[in-house]
């Protein structure tokens, strides 16, 4: 069996300086909020594979049904040697890919939850003693060092993750994406879509409480790492459609007057009743849209899928 890589390219203590200045700049801003890559810990993690399961959650239900009945014509078109996938989690409806695509040598997951990337590594080694496996943990959104594997090279972006930045954002992750690749190398990402308003609320914010729980981790997560003393009950999950933006705002509305410290930032964060922390958006795209944005970091959409109940696409594109 080929062993495991796995590389740490940000230094713990960076990871902790990143978590300081991200929740310093977000409390003390007008309207509050955190972002989001500090949900997953290793709860985190666990909380979101349960989201994937929920009966409310259904766009990784229609990215699988997509990998499943296209990822022989994915695989045809890109013929990567090498996949690289950005915020890989459990790297569970990436095993289409990496039976369709016959000539991989590679498979490089990128991912901030280290738990996450070792468990699916583990497990992927085993499975597959053909093929090497270079784990990353590291943030997408910083500049990424990819190990040196053979081309070419596709990178894969599943679970619309994407829609969890914000617009300036995204662009300049397509602009870096774009970076890493070769003409003619490929982005396979999965965007969920515009939909009925009930449907997208119900899917982040689940009868269960499930999304409620993974939302309240980033407290949990902020009270270890920064000594604060958040009280999850005292904050109510809500989920909102933005139907200007095409975005879903997951927040966290304070139930009380309460005063939040922040032991190793000497801060103290008042909220006031009903005064929302945003916690993440998730955006809902269209195809001309993607196509745009595609297009604007010098990527050419080539395939548009979706599944049968158009929920979710996949698109393939290529660097030009
Ligand atoms: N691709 C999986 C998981 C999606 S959840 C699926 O489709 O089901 C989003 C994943 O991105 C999580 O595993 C999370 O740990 C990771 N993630 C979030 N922000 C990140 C960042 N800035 N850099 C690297 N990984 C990140
Ligand atoms: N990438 C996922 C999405 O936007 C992340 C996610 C799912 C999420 N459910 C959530 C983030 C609930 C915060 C809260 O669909």
């Amino acid at each position: 069996m080929s062993p495991l890589h796995v590389t740490r390219t940000l230094p713990e203590d960076a990871t902790e300086a990143a978590l300081r200045a991200d929740v310093e700049h977000g409390l003390t801003d007008d309207p509050k909020w955190l972002p989001p890559k500090w949900f997953y810990d290793a709860r985190g993690s666990e909380l979101f594979d349960r989201i994937t399961e929920l009966p409310e959650y259904y766009p990784t239900r229609a990215e699988r049904e997509i990998l499943a009945d296209r990822s022989g014509e994915i695989a045809a078109a890109s013929g990567a040697r090498t996949l690289v996938e950005l915020g890989s989690g459990s790297s569970e409806k990436t095993r289409y890919l990496l039976d369709a695509l016959t000539s991989l040598a590679a498979y490089v997951p990128v991912d901030v939850s280290e738990s996450a990337l070792t468990q699916a590594g583990r497990a992927l080694v085993a499975e597959r003693p053909d093929l090497e496996v270079h784990a990353l943990i590291a943030d997408f959104t910083a500049p990424l060092d990819l190990p040196a594997t053979p081309g070419p090279r596709l990178v894969a972006f599943l679970g619309g993750t994407i829609g969890n930045l914000l617009p300036a954002e995204r662009a300049a992750f397509l602009a870096a994406v774009r970076a890493l690749l070769e003409p003619g190398d490929g982005l396979l990402l999965g965007t969920d879509l515009v939909k009925d308003e009930q449907v997208l609320v119900r899917a982040y914010d689940d009868a269960a409480g499930v999304t409620a729980a993974f939302d309240k981790n980033v407290l949990n997560v902020v009270n270890r790492e920064l000594g604060a003393d958040f009280d999850p009950d005292a904050f109510e999950h809500v989920a909102v459609w933005d139907a200007r933006r095409e975005w879903i705002e997951m927040r966290l509305r304070s139930r009380t007057a309460q005063t939040v410290k922040v032991s190793a930032l000497n801060l103290a964060v008042e909220f006031a009743p009903g005064e929302d922390l945003r916690t993440e958006v998730s955006a809902k795209f269209r195809r001309e849209g993607v196509s745009r944005e595609l297009g604007d970091a010098g990527l050419e959409l080539t395939h548009w899928w979706t599944d049968a109940r158009e929920r979710f696409a996949l698109s393939l594109s290529v660097a030009r």
